[in-house]
């Protein structure tokens, strides 16, 4: 399986895995032949790029960790405002991610579907509750979790979508209506009964940092109730994995390495190493370099051991760098940086774009005050799940 950009997919490449509109239509279904028409169109409508086949496909673990149903319905109830459905779902979702024997979130189970919001609430739903479960979380806690995560952004649906879609840099005056969507999130979800005061709280708080310079209340540490922390870690690094319009996406390696520099700052310590152990560094799929000077295959990643996966040597040769003792004087020394292609940024336009700038007026009307006693409730609630 290689990740192709659009630019480079070629007539007779089979497609891995199915791909959807921003509506959820179906452009592409798994296993076809691509033609020159489809790439045409692909290229047309900024498709990033596919996963396709090739002749390692057969030997490498493409276990999905979210069923193409589950993922679907979520998108659907997302964009419908389906609130008792996202409810259902993310109990789905929990249940899905529970069940994997060797739970890793790999950029493959990122890179699905055309970037839109609802997309991205679903992934960032996967990665915040994969933490969870890292963390010991209980299942009604990760259920909360989950709901919290999916819902996170929902208060983008009150901002004016050419400010949100907008490439290039933002307006001070811009960037202070975006900063208002955590607020308008939660003020859409205060009178719905089912919605939690700690999942809406993770709605309001996705965006403080850890230091304080975060927005909308610009709260520090531990105040910062714990689903919020966990979000806004799985929220930056979802949004580097992505292409969008106004950014190039950053490679596995180079996300990782960004939430370890920003720890502490941006983000909770505790969290941040509770959650690479379960984002891959070489996907599967990733040609890499040995220090042996052989070429080889990643084809499965191992939790808890991301920097040594299960490889493929050219001759097919299965090396196992995580649990063959043979072989841990081997290590990999370069790897194939087909998600680097174009990529010309600094981390500095990530921050803009995960929308961490400094931190903003929130805009609360008067029902957000309520937050105020909330927050004090939640962070007697975040005591007893510490
Ligand atoms: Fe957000």
């Amino acid at each position: 399986m290689k990740y192709v950009q659009s630019g480079a997919l070629k007539p007779g490449m089979i497609s891995l895995k199915s791909i959807y509109d921003k509506r959820g239509v179906c452009l592409l279904a798994a296993n076809h032949e691509l033609t020159a028409g489809i790439i045409k169109q692909l290229m047309i409508m900024e498709f990033p790029g596919l996963y396709i086949y090739d002749e390692y496909s057969e030997y490498e673990d493409l276990t999905e960790i979210l069923d193409e149903k589950t993922r679907l319905e979520a998108m659907n109830a997302l964009k419908t405002m389906n609130i008792d459905r996202v409810l259902y779902l993310s109990t789905e979702i929990t249940e899905q991610l529970l069940s994997v024997e060797e739970l890793m979130i790999d950029f493959k189970d990122l890179k699905i579907y055309h970037n839109d919001t609802y997309a991205h609430s679903l992934n960032v739903a996967m990665l915040a509750t994969t933490c969870g479960i890292g963390l010991g979380m209980n299942n009604y806690d990760l259920q909360e979790l989950c709901a919290s995560a999916m819902l996170h952004d929902i208060g983008k649906r009150g901002i004016n979508r050419e400010i949100l879609d907008k490439p290039g840099k933002l307006t001070p005056e811009e960037r202070e209506i975006i900063n208002q969507h955590p607020a308008i999130g939660y003020n859409m979800m205060y009178d719905n009964p089912a919605i939690t005061t700690r999942a809406r709280m993770g709605i309001l708080l996705h965006h403080e940092n850890w230091d304080g310079s975060g927005y909308p209340r610009g709260i520090q540490g531990d105040r910062i109730p714990l689903y919020a922390r966990i979000i806004h870690v799985a929220d930056v690094y979802d949004a580097m994995c992505q292409k969008r319009a106004y950014k190039e996406d950053y490679d596995p390696k180079e996300c990782v390495e960004y939430l370890m520099a920003n720890s502490g700052t941006m983000f909770d310590l505790h969290i941040v190493e509770n959650f690479i152990h379960y984002l891959t560094i070489y996907p599967v799929g990733t040609d890499v370099m040995l220090s042996t000077g052989q070429k080889a295959r990643v084809i499965k990643n191992r939790a808890k051991s991301v920097l040594r996966p299960v490889v493929m040597l050219e001759d097919k040769t299965i090396l196992d760098l995580a649990k063959d003792r043979n072989t841990y004087n081997i290590t990999i020394v370069g790897y194939d940086k087909v998600f680097l292609e174009g990529k010309d940024l600094e981390p500095a336009e990530v921050e803009e774009s995960a929308d961490v700038e400094e931190s903003a007026e929130s805009g609360l009307n008067s029902d957000s005050e309520l937050a105020d006693s909330e927050l004090d409730l939640e962070s007697g609630l975040e005591s007893e799940a510490d």
